[in-house]
């Protein structure tokens, strides 16, 4: 039995769920790109950086420090901007917060406090303003065993159903084994890699390989087998 010569509506019934498989993994790719990658690059991130930023973190800085340095430095002198990163980099502890609150409530709490009406965070008291001191280690390992098992799980079966289909296609046996063993290749690669990263950064590019293979190879599976199903003549 090949694909061409399946019945009519195991041809349909394989077109449909291939042709669904294929859409559902554009959503997909969207999503990432909407969460993980487009917020990053509109402030000039790369995609391996926005990968970074994901697992990793941002370990040499707290979101406080990189505002300071960064859009919220204009409401500051230079010698408050000072204080407040040095209070921050001696690990802004509460004693010393008595030190630093003073230059918060006059450079900053003109928005950020509840009076102002502007829905900004509050940074008013040592606990608001806590909440911007911590490092950002990146994806907590809770989230990270929680998205691993269900795209372990997931992808599993996709290839799984996927691949059954492939294996009735009539190229070369040599190339649909070579098929069929990437896709899942891919999947440990990536998620793999999702937990080296979190630990070491240059582990961010194989998370974009990984990522790019399963992809490329779900697209061959589907584009193989729809040809064969619906174009491909009898050989001579
Ligand atoms: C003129 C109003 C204004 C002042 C003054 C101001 N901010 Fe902001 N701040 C904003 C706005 C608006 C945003 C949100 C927009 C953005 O993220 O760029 C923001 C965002 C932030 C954030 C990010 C909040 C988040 O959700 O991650 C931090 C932290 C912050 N400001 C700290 C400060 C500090 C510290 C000061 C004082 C040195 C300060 N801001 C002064 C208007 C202000």
């Amino acid at each position: 039995m090949t694909l061409r010569t399946l019945t009519l509506p195991l041809k349909v019934l394989a077109s449909v769920f291939l042709l669904t498989i294929g859409v559902a993994y554009l959503f997909a790719l969207a999503y990432l790109y909407l969460i993980d990658v487009e917020p990053h690059t509109k402030h000039g991130m790369g995609l391996v950086a926005a990968v970074i930023m994901k697992y990793y973190g941002q370990r040499d800085t707290t979101r406080l420090e990189a505002v300071l340095q960064g859009p919220m430095g204009q409401y500051v002198t230079d010698s408050q901007r000072t204080q407040l990163i040095q209070w921050i980099r001696q690990g802004a502890g509460e004693p010393d917060f008595a030190k630093v609150q003073p230059i918060l409530t006059e450079a900053c709490a003109g928005c950020h406090s509840a009076s102002s009406g502007m829905g900004l965070p509050s940074l008013t008291s040592y606990a608001e303003v806590a909440r911007h001191t911590v490092v950002d280690l990146g994806q907590s390992m809770k989230s990270l065993v929680r998205v691993s098992h269900i795209h372990l799980f997931g992808m599993s079966f996709i290839f799984m159903f996927t691949s059954l289909i492939f294996v009735f296609s009539e190229i070369p046996t040599s190339i649909q084994t070579f098929l069929v063993a990437i896709p899942f290749l891919a999947i440990w690669l990536d998620i793999g890699s999702w937990w080296f990263t979190k630990h070491d950064p240059m582990f961010a590019s194989i998370v974009i390989a990984g990522g790019a293979l399963m992809g490329l190879s779900m697209a061959m599976q589907i584009g193989i087998s729809l040809y064969e199903m619906w174009f491909a003549r009898e050989k001579a």
